[in-house]
């Protein structure tokens, strides 16, 4: 089944005056899309069509819901043209050899003959999915609006079942706002790529978007914070809104999954309502980014009565079976320091803040539970022990996710290594999302069915507007729907990509302003006598241009080159245009260049750079601390021995650090270099300690140089640097208590 898309415009192009084009447009074949996801089984027969025409009859067999969701999406885009030609659509929720055997209820069946099209969902969910295949059918001149005589789809026969039964997108429309249309877009959106669930995050530190009738504050006050210009941002949803946005939905078949914030990011609820809060206040809307310690008081009854009536007004408008909770990044400073919250440690025999927060999840889901709710939470609500129903959404990597499902509970994964949309492509890019499997390898075969699905998870800190959050959801998120679905576990990227290609064309059409599927290149690194940078694009059809140091120039990438210090440009090209912003990459040239690398403790899997020989590659971290070439090590020392191979002199040595508090990042309490020649006997070549820890949310990189007072250096073959870590994130943190991290890169020995 392969079939090229022949761009319609190209074609437009041959044509000259408009009778001449009209002879082009008669004799276009029409394109259409490759299935995404593919299909369980497909059978299609060669240039033979079912025509949908305006005298279509559609009937839906008794007992099946009349759904003319597709009935309507057809016919708008049939001229009302008498037609005496006849076709017919049989649409049902039945039972087939195939409907019988599959468990899930969104599995459907296809059968399209020349004049009969039969649909058979084996329920009303498993239609509306059969209805978004065909939708997939029609040709890319339907998708842009033309309006015909009669439409056609290949006479083929589908049967298809979803490999997971939840397929979720997180929006977060808190830190940044978007309105009811861009809402039912995603929908109808997630609809056409079957995923089933908009998880629909509503409140947070920086805003709150729904109105609680009860606590119209919630919207005076807890909806708009002031921004970095000063003027006020936000907004929030009516009512009536949210109802439009779940029927919509419904008509799709999609679940909207509320996520009310607790007992975290709760900080703009607690502006409007502070006696909810430990301090009682005052507490502003947050206007920045991070985590705040501000955070609902666990000891305080009316927290609970509060909570308990906005889950009731939020279950009055989502019907949807799961309320998530949050749960997530809920630093514990406040309780520590609250006599209630101490107080109700010590009537309910608590031991610690953690089984404090446990406490507050199961209060909830005991509340939600007698509502006839179940509740998802982040996977902290693992620690201090897990409430007895929750589904758990493990994000921290897989680990959460894996503990809770051999607890024998339902698990969502979205683990920020493939599922974070808010990341970048050097982290997350299409091919490493449709890598993704949400059954980890080490999960035992009998513990899988708890394993529910995944979610990619679009939070909006830094997505101001409609095209930002287009460029970063796709096409990822059409990777995850395929994976989530099909999850053909010898899929292979490259047969992906190219059914995408045929994609764009349509998602352009909608005004879908999609972004690009990898960056351009890798750039690798050759170690001989030289360094020699060697150039790889992440894609068969791109092609690369580089400019080095001061050169004012590209030049065609041809074969490896060798560099000293300087500064790296690449650009990819994807036929003939650009394809992404410039790559950089700063080098330094010195002693310990590939040098063996010997730790202490592992850096964390999260910012690993380059793995192992990272700190002693050349390439010298950004500003950007993303931008994988830092080490990360999160509440541990740094401790680190470079083996130059040989005894050599040595003078300085010399490392960046970042320091970020708003990302916990902060620069190591105390820095000592040692030196030896025989790994036994060691030498300090010098020592620094830092002053106090920097509570600004400034980023910048902070050089540390050790060296020697002799003029010639001192003999060495090992070099040992320990980078103690403060710990943890010091009080006036909002996080303060939490692990910190220090992060390093490049150590550089001259
Ligand atoms: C999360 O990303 N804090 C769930």
């Amino acid at each position: 089944m392969v079939k090229l898309w022949i761009p319609l415009t190209a074609l437009l192009l041959l044509g000259c005056s408009s009778s001449e084009k009209e002879v082009v447009t008669e004799i276009i074949e029409d394109s259409y899309l490759e299935l995404i996801p593919a299909p369980l089984e497909m059978t299609q027969s060669e240039d033979e069509y079912f025509w949908f025409y305006s005298n279509t009859t559609y009937t839906y067999s008794q007992g099946t819901e009349e759904n003319t969701y597709l009935e309507d999406l057809i016919n708008y885009q049939l001229d009302i043209a008498s037609n005496s030609n006849v076709s017919e659509v049989n649409i049902k929720v039945g039972e087939t050899d195939f409907l019988n055997t599959s468990e899930s209820e969104e599995a459907y069946e296809i059968n399209a003959t020349v004049h009969s099209l039969e649909i058979i969902g084996k329920t009303d969910k498993g239609l509306a999915r059969a209805f978004q295949t065909i939708r997939q059918l029609l040709p890319v001149a339907f998708h842009e609006g033309e309006k015909r005589n009669k439409w056609k789809m290949p006479v083929l026969s589908i049967k298809d079942a979803p490999a997971f039964e939840h397929r979720g997108m997180l929006l977060d429309v808190c830190r940044h706002f978007f309105d009811k249309e861009i809402v039912k877009e995603y929908i109808d959106l997630l609809a056409f790529y079957k995923m089933n669930t908009l998880h629909f995050h509503l409140t947070e530190d920086q805003g709150w978007r729904m109105p609680i009738d009860k606590y119209p504050l919630l919207n005076e006050v807890s909806s708009w914070r002031e921004d970095s210009t000063g003027e006020m941002y936000g907004g929030f949803y009516t009512k009536e809104d949210l109802k439009e946005i779940v029927a919509y939905a419904e008509e799709r078949k999609i679940t909207v999954i509320p996520e009310i914030e607790l007992p975290g990011h709760s900080q703009a609820a607690l502006a409007a309502y502070p006696h909810l809060s430990c301090t009682g206040g005052p507490i502003e809307v947050a206007n920045d980014w991070g985590v705040f310690k501000e955070i609902y008081c666990a000891g305080n009854d009316s927290t609970f009565i509060f909570l308990e009536d906005v889950l009731t007004e939020v279950m009055e408008i989502f019907p949807s079976k799961y309320i998530h909770i949050g749960g997530d990044e809920a630093p514990k400073y406040r309780w520590e320091n609250c006599p209630k919250s101490q107080q109700r440690m010590k009537e309910e025999g608590l031991k610690d803040e953690h089984e404090l927060q446990s406490y507050f999840i199961e209060r909830i889901e005991k509340f939600l539970n007698e509502n006839g709710r179940e509740l998802i939470g982040w996977d902290e609500i693992l620690e201090g022990g897990l409430s007895p129903n929750a589904t758990v959404q493990s994000w921290r990597g897989f680990e959460g996710g894996i503990e809770a499902a051999e607890a024998e509970h339902r698990v969502i994964m979205s683990p920020t290594s493939h599922c974070y949309l808010d990341y970048s492509l050097k982290s997350i890019d299409l091919e490493k999302i449709y890598s993704f499997d949400p059954i980890p390898e080490e999960l035992d075969e009998v513990y899988h069915q708890y394993i529910i699905g995944g979610e990619c998870n679009m939070w909006t800190e830094h997505v101001p507007d409609k095209e930002n959050l287009d460029s970063k959801v796709f096409p990822r998120m059409i990777g995850l729907a395929e994976v989530l679905w099909t999850y053909d576990k010898s899929r292979e990227f490259d047969v992906f990509y190219n059914r995408l290609q045929t994609h764009y064309p349509v998602l352009k059409f909608w005004g879908i302003n999609y972004g690009l599927e990898t960056i351009g290149a890798n750039i690798n690194l050759e170690f001989d006598h030289e360094v020699s940078i060697l150039l790889e694009s992440n894609l068969d059809n791109l092609s690369l241009k580089y400019k080095w140091g001061n050169e004012s120039d590209w030049k065609d990438y041809q074969e490896p080159f060798s560099i000293n210090d300087g500064k790296l440009m690449v650009q990819a090209y994807k036929n003939e245009e650009l394809y992404g912003e410039p790559i950089t990459q700063s080098f330094v040239k010195h002693k310990a260049l590939n040098a063996g690398f010997d730790y202490k403790y592992k850096w964390s899997d999260w910012y690993a750079g380059y793995e192992t020989n990272n700190l002693v590659d050349g390439r010298v971290g950004s500003l950007d601390f993303r931008d994988g070439t830092w080490h990360g090590y999160w509440g541990t020392d740094m401790i680190s021995t470079i083996d130059l191979g040989q005894p050599e002199y040595i003078i300085t040595v010399q490392m960046n650090f970042y320091q970020y508090a708003n990302s916990w990042i902060f620069l190591p309490e105390k820095v000592r270099v040692e030196y030896s020649v025989d790994s036994l006997s060691w030498t300090v070549l010098g020592e620094i300690e830092n002053e106090e820890p920097d509570l600004s949310n400034v980023k910048s990189i902070k050089e540390v140089s050790l060296s020697s007072d002799r003029k010639l250096g001192v003999q060495a073959r090992y070099i040992r640097v320990t980078a103690e870590n403060i710990g943890k994130v010091p009080n006036g943190h909002e996080a303060a208590g939490s692990p910190a991290w220090i992060f390093i890169d490049e150590i550089i020995v001259r």
